[in-house]
């Protein structure tokens, strides 16, 4: 059985990502400082698969811990999903989002070619686009950000390219649009230790009664009907294409191998399309006010899925409803737990 280190598991994509590679018969390894996450997770997993995941509570900054997980575990390949990424936070706090998101990937690919582990696939994000670009984006388009936490992938994405060029190293980064939430057995989905940044965990805080009512970042914008649009992407697809990344990587003859993907559907969904749809489904009113503009957004973000389609093997399934029913019916299994 194959070895996968998984960095940053609980609540969100890594749980979703851990639970698909188990049941593929990997043998899944998980890293975590819990800062936004929490160990009940674990419980939800073995109900799903009833396998409990071998955890690691560390921050992956210390290196000499991490250090212990390559010795004691015969590692084939990792998933980097470990990241701090809210964005409204590191536009305050940037020399941290620097020295978390930075620093340990510095030490997790230093540990990697020490330890002839040659694959690796990286969870970027669609931040990594430039706002001179127009929509569709294409992994082709020009690269520039408008946040530092959108820097740090950026940073990552180039340092895997550069290293890749050299040594023997295999990597795929994961431009991820707009990942939503729960599993189909409605067990695990997003539940953030704070507020949420994100657009659906916040509206299913108002669904749930946790919030009174949800700020609209703006009606003004050259879009259908003047609010945001985004490319709204269910979990499982996107746990799909990982699967997807991985054959690759062990398939690929070449020892250094890199290359980027957008993951997302093609399709866009404004944020009024997203509380009307909400409310369809839950038959609850989703009360909001519009507020002003946040100073990162761009007014369309959606991407051409193409190249991952063809090339990872993926084509998404779920659509936003699909994914909106999910989120509400995770929600309301965790409040009857
Ligand atoms: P999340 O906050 O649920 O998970 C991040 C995990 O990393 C958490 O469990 C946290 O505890 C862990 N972590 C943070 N700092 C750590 C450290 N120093 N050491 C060990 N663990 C640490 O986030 P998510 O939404 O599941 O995002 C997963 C990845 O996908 C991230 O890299 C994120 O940047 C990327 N991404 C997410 C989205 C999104 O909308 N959710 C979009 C694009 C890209
Ligand atoms: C979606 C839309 C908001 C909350 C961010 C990152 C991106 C990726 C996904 C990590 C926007 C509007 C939101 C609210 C609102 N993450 N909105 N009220 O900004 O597209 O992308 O998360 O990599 O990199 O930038 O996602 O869910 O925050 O917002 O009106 O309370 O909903 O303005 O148009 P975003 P989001």
């Amino acid at each position: 059985m194959k070895n996968i280190l998984i960095t940053g598991w609980t609540w969100y994509i890594w749980s979703h990502a851990a639970v698909a590679f188990i049941q593929k018969w990997y043998n899944v390894i998980i890293v975590d400082s819990l800062v936004n996450s929490s160990e009940k997770v674990l419980d939800k997993i073995y109900e799903i698969t009833d396998v409990r995941p071998i955890f690691y509570n560390l921050d992956l900054r210390d290196k000499d811990l991490l250090e212990n997980i390559f010795k004691s575990h015969n590692i084939d390949w990792v998933i980097h999903f470990a990241a701090l990424k809210a964005v409204w936070e590191s536009c305050q706090d940037p020399i941290s989002y620097y020295d978390n998101n930075i620093n340990w990937t510095i030490s997790l690919l230093d540990l990697m070619l020490k330890y002839s582990v040659n694959k690796i696939v990286f969870s970027s994000s669609a931040t990594v686009y430039s706002s001179e670009n127009n929509s569709p984006l294409k992994e082709t388009d020009s690269l520039d950000c408008t946040n530092p936490y959108g820097y740090t992938k950026l940073v990552i994405e180039k340092l895997l390219k550069w290293i890749t060029d050299h040594k023997p190293l295999k990597s795929i980064c994961l431009r991820y649009f707009n990942p939503i939430w729960a599993h189909s057995s409605w067990l695990i989905g997003e539940t953030p230790n704070w507020i949420p940044n994100n657009l659906l965990p916040y509206i299913m805080d108002v669904v749930s009664w946790k919030r009174e009512l949800l700020n609209v970042y703006g009606n003004d914008y050259d879009t259908y009907d003047w609010t945001w649009v985004r490319d709204y992407i269910h979990i499982q697809d996107l746990i799909q294409w990982h699967l997807g990344a991985y054959t690759l990587l062990e398939n690929t003859g070449i020892d250094k191998y890199f290359d980027v993907f957008n993951l997302g559907t093609g399709n866009w969904t404004s944020v009024l399309d997203m509380i009307k749809m909400t409310q369809d489904i839950t038959w609850k009113e989703i009360k909001y006010k519009v507020v002003p503009r946040r100073a990162w957004d761009l007014a369309q973000v959606y991407c051409d899925p193409k190249k991952a389609n063809e090339i990872l093997w993926w084509k998404a399934v779920y659509d936003v409803n699909q994914a909106i029913k999910d989120s509400y019916n995770f929600i309301l299994k965790s409040i009857s737990y």
